[in-house]
């Protein structure tokens, strides 16, 4: 070992093992990928492009240190008898500084490929989509915004029910909300996202995307879904949280749903939901039913509920069974509110009466004030002997579709001054009367429907 030159044979020796530590890390890293889910995503083929990389090189070192090791204890073991002690060798500063430069190259040039995979990844695509994402014990919940025209029927949104004009937004579009995320293969999605209480973690491992979710900040990641050789579809892959949240963490589990292309996406998920969104049942418990089923909120992983089918392993949160009855009996005493007002206060403001016996867990959800009501309707119907302990009489009047007709009317009038309609009477008045009424009508503002109407006839 103290002599630096090298003999041929040495030489030789060196650029053979060298060779079959490279193959054996090519070999290694073949064979691994066999363990991954698969790859579905456009980012998925790039990480791991990385990792097969990481893997040659992590093969190499392996093979090269446990061969070395297995040489040595061949090579240099004890013979029997010999209890002398080693031979005493101090430093070599050629082999320190080669086995110094060489893991310095390697780490920088990882660094500089993973910089480079990173930087793809980040960079946003064409024509992506937004999703958003929320995060909260125990669940995710995925916002959509859906063009409302890409309904089959025509929507006149003036003659929706309160509780789904909220949902209209001032472009058109209706907010959709999914407890699983849907997409189609070759559509970027950027993915936007938000805790609503403590730090979660996104993770799709067929997409090979993590990222964290922190509170009071908003983070993102991207993705375009792929298609993989030899799958049906719709596939599904899992979505989980990687970051412990909690007594259910574990139970923090969703689907990422990736349809065959834009066509099957929209007519067999958007159109559906969009249809749910916009004829909700009249009736508040029935609503209330729908909304709490449908897997939207995350009541199910904290609440036991057994007309719903819920029975987390560990309930963090009090038993829905027979809420009513309480909410009417010792809890509105404790608090001095009427039933009603005492469950609408725990949807809405969760935090404000605590259930003797359990921790202030649950999340600040937001609830929009109609959906808040249907759920509060619902829960009252959840007694023993099946009698309602509440009512939520004012539903129709608040979130009912029998809004007074002057209400509407005036409504109507100042989105149609506001602008928005602007295209659509300018184009109403520039085709003939019958045509324009069409045109008219499917656009996105529907107040431009009567003021198109009009100018149109009076035009002709
Ligand atoms: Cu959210 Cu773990």
């Amino acid at each position: 070992m103290n002599s630096t030159k090298l003999s041929l044979s040495t030489v030789i020796i060196i650029a053979v093992v060298g060779v079959v530590l490279v193959a054996g890390g090519f070999l290694i890293s073949s064979a691994t990928p066999q363990l991954l889910p698969a790859q579905a995503s456009a980012e998925s083929i790039q990480v791991d492009e990385l990792v097969r990389i990481l893997l040659i090189i992590g093969g190499a070192i392996f093979l090269l240190v446990q061969g070395m090791l297995a040489f040595s204890v061949w090579r240099f073991r004890a013979k029997s008898g010999d209890s002398s002690d080693g031979l005493h060798i101090h430093g070599n500063t050629t082999l320190e500084i080669v086995w110094t430069a060489i893991p310095a190259v390697i780490v920088v040039v990882l660094a500089v490929l993973s910089w480079q995979v990173w930087n793809q990844l980040q960079t946003p695509k064409e024509n992506e989509v937004v999703v958003h994402v929320d995060g909260r014990r125990f669940n995710w919940a995925f916002t959509y915004d859906a063009p409302i025209n890409l309904m089959p029927e025509q929507i006149d949104v003036n003659s929706l029910p309160e509780n789904v004009k909220v949902d209209v937004q001032d472009d058109g579009s209706l907010t959709i909300t999914s407890p699983e995320l849907h997409t189609y293969i070759g559509q970027s999605v950027l993915l936007q996202m938000k805790p609503q209480d403590v730090i979660h973690a996104l993770w799709i491992p067929a997409f090979r995307i993590k990222q964290d979710l922190i509170p009071g900040r908003e983070t993102s990641i991207r993705f375009t879904a792929v298609e993989v050789p030899g799958e049906t579809y719709p596939a599904e892959y899992p979505v989980r949280c990687a970051e412990l949240c909690g007594a259910n963490h574990g139970l923090m589990v969703s689907k990422v749903i990736v349809h065959k292309d834009e066509a099957s996406f929209i007519s067999d998920w958007l159109v559906p939901m969009m249809d749910k969104v916009i004829h909700p049942p009249t009736d508040p418990v029935l609503a209330g039913q729908a909304i709490l089923t449908s897997g939207v909120y995350p009541c199910p992983t904290c609440h036991v509920e057994t007309n719903l089918g819920w029975s987390p392993a560990s309930p963090v949160g009090p038993s829905l069974n027979g809420v009513g009855d309480r909410a009417a009996g010792g809890r509105s005493t404790a608090t001095g509110l009427s039933a009603k007002d005492y469950i609408y206060q725990s949807v809405h403001e969760p935090a404000a009466f605590v259930v003797p016996g359990f921790q202030p867990l649950m999340p600040q959800l937001n609830i929009p004030e109609c959906q808040a009501l249907a759920i509060v309707a619902y829960l009252c119907t959840q007694t023993d002997s099946g009698t309602p302990a509440c009512t939520v009489d004012d539903y129709a009047a608040k979130c009912g579709s029998s809004a007074p007709a002057a209400e509407a009317t005036s409504e109507a009038t100042a989105e149609a001054t506001s602008g928005i309609t602007s295209e659509a009477t300018v184009e109403a008045t520039s085709v003939p009367a019958s045509e324009a009424t069409v045109e008219a009508t499917s656009a996105p503002a529907e107040a431009a429907t009567q003021e198109a109407t009009a100018e149109a006839t009076s035009g002709s």
